[in-house]
């Protein structure tokens, strides 16, 4: 093993060694993102944990962190956090509040004793909504719509936002921004992908305004830029801010490539740190941004009421479709992006060998983020390393996306079968 130069703020735990190929030596060398050192290239993808009931991290959502950090990556990712109250999808997601600060800051000590960095995923969901908490009773897009996904809640519509709306969500932003810097978080992650709020404004098939926030590319562009620009003005120039975008919503109607690249141009001009590059529209196509098999029967399971369980059952093979999982399967429509930009590209979707990480940093993206590859093996990253595991055991069965939700949080489902681990 050939020690890596020594870096000031990162401790290397995985080296890069004399007998890796010159790309993936690239991977596991330290980097920069933003005024931010990580320790290499490999990013935990912000994967929803499940760790927080009551809306409160826990000490599962710590040792979960703090197992990917010692599993190597350079930096993990706590998945979604709302930006305010009416920002969740549910009502036991967490949300920014003074509450929920300490918990989160004994996460990111843990982390930083592992020697990796942490972001925090900072979103609102818009009108993919089923918190029947939200005020008013009634959630919130760019444009009324149906809302499928909160129908049998009691929620089948929302209704466009006003102009004060618009501007509680941008200071919402910001004001979640601040607290996670003061959780100790060293990078923020906006979603402005998947169907979430931003991602709805961004979406010409959900954003149907006519007024400035709506129309033209400009138009649907200003809420994601404006709330880049709090989020910048509230943490200055050296925290790094990620941004994940779609390369496609992946319905018809929705934002297709061509205007995924011009997004991808004016975030950089708009001073994002980088980007992750995604797709998908999650209320419309739940698997378009997992890829793999759909695991309907254990969905069913998972839901609380009859009801529910009922619907899915009938429905379920109707509105979702299956995507057929193959390695890197975003990298066509990424590397449109990366001919495009100069900014640091961070690719996610399907990566689970060492070839594929090789490829990638062949492509020029700057950070490989994973996620169901470390649900699999949260050390996946340090064994590739260690030249002892060179392709993840994730078979896209996607049983842990079904199974996220249940008690003790995220995991392989195949892998608890095999070696079942006690329940926390
Ligand atoms: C269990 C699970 C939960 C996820 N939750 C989120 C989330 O909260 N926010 C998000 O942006 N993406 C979420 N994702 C998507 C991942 O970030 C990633 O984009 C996707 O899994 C594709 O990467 P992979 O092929 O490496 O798994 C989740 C993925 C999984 C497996």
């Amino acid at each position: 093993m050939r020690a890596a130069a020594p870096l000031a703020t990162a401790v290397p735990i995985v080296y890069p060694s004399a007998s890796m190929n010159e790309m993936l030596r690239r991977a596991f060398e330290p980097a920069r993102l933003g005024g931010l050192e990580l320790r290499n290239r490999f990013v935990k993808a912000g994967a929803y944990e499940g760790m927080c009931p009551g809306g409160v991290p826990s000490e599962a959502l710590l040792r979960h962190h703090r197992a990917i950090a010692e599993g190597g990556v350079g930096m993990t990712t706590v998945a979604y956090c709302a930006v305010g109250p009416d920002g969740r999808t549910f009502p036991q997601q967490m949300y920014m509040r003074e509450a929920v600060v300490e918990p989160l800051r004994r996460i990111t000590d843990a982390v930083h004793e592992a020697g990796a960095k942490v972001s925090l995923q900072l979103g609102h969901c818009g009108w993919f909504s089923r918190n029947t908490e939200v005020s008013g009773g009634r959630p919130f897009g760019p444009s009324p719509t149906w809302n499928m996904y909160g129908t049998l809640v009691g929620m089948p519509f929302a209704r466009g936002m006003t102009e004060a709306d618009i501007r509680r969500v941008i200071m919402e932003f910001g004001d979640a921004a601040t607290a996670a810097l003061r959780a100790g978080f060293d990078a923020l992650e906006l979603h402005m992908g998947h169907g979430y709020l931003l991602s709805q404004f961004l979406s010409p098939g959900t954003n149907r305004r006519t007024d400035r926030w709506g129309g033209s590319l400009a138009n649907r562009m200003r809420l994601p830029v404006e709330v880049l620009r709090e989020v910048r003005r509230r943490v200055g120039p050296a925290v790094p801010l990620l941004c994940k975008t779609n390369l496609r919503d992946g319905f018809r109607g929705g934002l297709e490539l061509d205007e995924a690249v011009e997004v991808a141009r004016i975030l950089e001009a708009e001073g994002a740190d980088a980007l992750v590059l995604s797709g998908g529209y999650t209320s419309w196509n739940p698997f378009y941004l997992f890829r793999g098999e759909i695991p309907l029967r254990q969905m069913v399971e998972v839901e609380h009421t009859r009801l529910m369980r009922a619907a899915l059952r009938c429905f379920g093979p109707f509105v979702m479709h299956e995507y057929p999982f193959r390695e890197l399967y975003f990298l066509e429509d990424a590397l449109r992006v990366r001919a495009a930009v100069r900014m640091p590209l961070a690719y996610v979707g399907g990566v689970v060998s060492v070839e594929g990480v090789e490829r990638l940093m062949r492509e020029g993206f700057d950070f490989v983020v994973l996620g169901r590859a470390l649900v699999a093996d949260p050390d996946f990253v340090r064994r590739m390393g260690e030249g002892r595991l060179l392709r993840s055991r994730c078979d896209a069965c996607n049983r842990c996306v079904a199974e996220m939700d249940r008690p003790g949080g995220v995991r392989c489902v195949c892998a608890a079968e095999e070696r079942p681990t006690p329940r926390t």
